[in-house]
């Protein structure tokens, strides 16, 4: 057998939806796997792209762990059905930048999995999976469905709804070229907010939810505004204030941190043609902090996980 996972990177919090929002992006990490290496005795994984020289190439990457979890939630057993494979991990998602570089691996091993057992789990079951994996599901629940995904948990059970992808829109994601850990940008979290600033952000998310579902585009910039995580973020990544300061004086309707960052997300119009003009500048923020930085501008994907057989 021979087949092809595709995965989406995401952004995850949309501003004010923090640890609920998340948003699929037509930028891809890809699996390639071939079974019956050397007569199905061991594995072999190989790295091209992104982490090529620093992931695990063993049991140890997520891709393997994340097989391995699906065959036990099917009660298969991981041994005998991940025998003789040979992964090859395309990656271009770049690592610790706030785009889910790790929900897309821990999706497409899932899918990976699950194709080989004959998709005797859900969806469901595998966003479930993800996100006790992942640790949130704003990233993992994108990276399966794509659109715009709004993920809530309920006890430890992930429901979760995608509405309408904003196609319209260009995403202008600016990736510095420093790498920020998520568990290190959580930490940095105060345990409780105040009353004032959960209403100030519950208030805006909800908006958001509405602004994308009925392209009232002009209510993202209040609508992403965030009280939550990236005024404690901000010491994380220097240059953020003046690349969203830039990014505005430029056109973009709304401009936040791209999941947990350092990555910066801006957002305009695809026929305001303002895009790449918006890109500039805020990579020029960065560079005046001696940060480099590049500059995708994408679309939303609208899929999700897919596999090609
Ligand atoms: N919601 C998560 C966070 C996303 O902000 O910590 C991490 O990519």
């Amino acid at each position: 057998m021979k087949f092809n996972v595709k995965v989406p990177a995401t952004t995850a919090n949309f501003g004010s939806g923090f640890d609920a929002v998340g948003m699929a992006l037509k930028f891809y990490n890809e699996l390639e796997i071939k079974t019956g290496y050397k007569n199905n005795t061991g594995n072999i994984l190989t790295i091209e792209g992104e982490g090529r020289d620093k992931l695990p190439k063993n049991d140890k990457n997520i891709i393997i762990k994340s097989m391995a979890e699906a065959c036990k939630c099917a009660n298969r057993n991981p041994v005998s059905v991940l025998k003789g494979l040979e992964i090859k991990m395309i990656n271009r998602i770049p690592l610790a930048r706030g785009m889910g570089s790790s929900a897309a691996a821990i999706v497409s091993g899932l899918v990976a999995a699950n194709h080989m057992l004959d998709n005797r789990l859900s969806s469901y079951d595998l966003l479930n999976i993800a996100n006790r994996l992942e640790g949130h599901p704003d990233n993992v629940a994108p990276a399966l469905f794509g659109g715009v995904c709004i993920s809530v948990l309920d006890g430890s059970d992930v429901k979760c709804i995608k509405i309408r992808p904003p196609v319209e829109l260009d995403f202008i994601v600016c990736v510095p070229q420093f790498e920020l850990s998520t568990q290190k940008a959580r930490k940095i979290l105060p345990e409780n907010v105040s009353l004032k600033n959960a209403v100030f952000n519950l208030s805006r998310a909800s908006l958001l939810v509405g602004a994308l579902a009925y392209r009232q585009y002009n209510l993202l910039s209040l609508a992403t505004q965030d009280k939550l995580h990236q005024p404690f973020r901000r010491k994380l990544v220097p240059g953020m204030e003046e690349a969203f300061k830039k990014a505005v004086a430029s056109g973009s309707l709304a401009v936040f941190l791209s999941g947990s960052g350092p990555t910066l997300m801006a957002i305009a119009e695809k026929k305001a043609c303002k895009s790449k003009i918006i890109g500039q500048s805020m990579s020029k923020a960065f560079k005046s902090k001696n940060i480099n930085s590049f500059v995708h501008v994408l679309s939303v994907d609208s899929i999700g996980a897919k596999v090609n057989a």
